[in-house]
């Protein structure tokens, strides 16, 4: 072999193509680099009816091909406890099935936070058990109904959007957020996990948005010097909306219709409105930005 087809050998085998200028700008956006990657999985309802469970499974098996770091977890992660009819054996039925399922993907770390079908308040008494949020807390295995970590050199900050005034946070919880983001350093990028949207689109559609935006995206603004990346669920469509250069990303449900085959509204079968059955893969790259992409199962 003479030098000549050694270099195009050499080339072809690292999966170079011939140099010209169209790939010198594949290269350039290329160098813009990946370096986590992640599922956010909502609105997982998850039931034993409707061949949930199994359906549930495909999703995680689908998700475990995109070679992930790690899962957020957006909320309504059981079907529902919090109506008054709910009995403690039907609390109990629903969480047992999201350990057992949950025991399948156990090689990954899921944060997640709480929703608002998520909690038992038909229990007996507060002294319950399983009453409220500390049970839900509990049984997701996270350490507070709202919390904060980083890797990476991105921070993640998991609310509780729970409060009174659906989609909203308690006076503790604005302390505690006010703090965690002032202790951050200048540009830090963060990703921010509720269920209720903070700011959407289809919640101008179907209701469900966050009553306290405006505190929050001042609170935001007061920080432009980093980059937010807000995540959420709870209205099962599919939608992106900028305000003040924070991005914002509702990502539909992985149950779709609450695992049901839809009803009038539903583009398709599953689908809630316009939207199917799906999570999203998050791409946080090295400059602070982060590429959503939702995918269907
Ligand atoms: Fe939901
Ligand atoms: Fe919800």
């Amino acid at each position: 072999m003479n030098r000549r087809n050694a270099i195009k050998n050499f080339g072809l085998g690292a999966g170079a193509t011939m140099v010209s200028p169209t790939n010198f700008a594949v290269k350039s956006t290329r160098s813009k680099k990946s370096i986590l990657k992640i599922a956010h999985i909502t609105d997982i309802h998850i039931r034993p009816e409707e061949n949930a469970p199994e359906r549930f499974l495909k999703c995680i098996k689908e998700v475990k091909n995109h070679n992930i770091d790690f899962f957020l977890n957006g909320g309504d992660t059981i079907y529902a406890a919090d109506y008054d009819n709910i009995s403690r054996e039907r609390v109990n039925e629903q969480w047992g099935i999201w350990n057992e399922l949950r025991s399948r993907f156990k090689e990954f770390e899921v944060f997640s936070c709480l929703g608002n079908h998520d909690m038992w308040w038909a229990a007996p008494n507060k002294n319950d058990s399983m009453y409220g949020k500390g049970y839900a807390v509990e049984q997701l295995g996270i350490k507070n109904r709202f919390y904060s970590f980083s890797r990476k050199g991105w921070h993640f900050v998991v609310l509780d959007s729970n409060n009174e005034n659906a989609g909203s946070l308690d006076e503790e919880q604005r302390k505690w957020l006010e703090k965690d983001l002032d202790s951050l350093n200048k540009d830090t990028p963060v990703v921010v996990l509720s269920h209720y949207p903070i700011l959407g689109v289809c919640t101008i559609i179907d209701g469900g948005n966050h009553t306290d935006s405006k505190y929050i995206t001042d609170l935001f603004y007061k920080h432009s010097d980093k980059k937010f990346h807000c995540l959420s669920g709870h209205v099962h469509l599919l939608d992106s909306a900028v305000y003040n250069n924070a991005h914002y990303y509702c990502n539909g449900a992985v149950s779709g219709f609450w695992w049901e085959k839809g009803d009038a509204n539903s583009a398709q079968k599953y689908w809630y409105r316009e939207t199917p059955p799906g999570y999203a893969i998050l791409e946080l790259m090295e400059d602070g930005t982060l590429i959503n992409t939702y995918h269907t199962y």
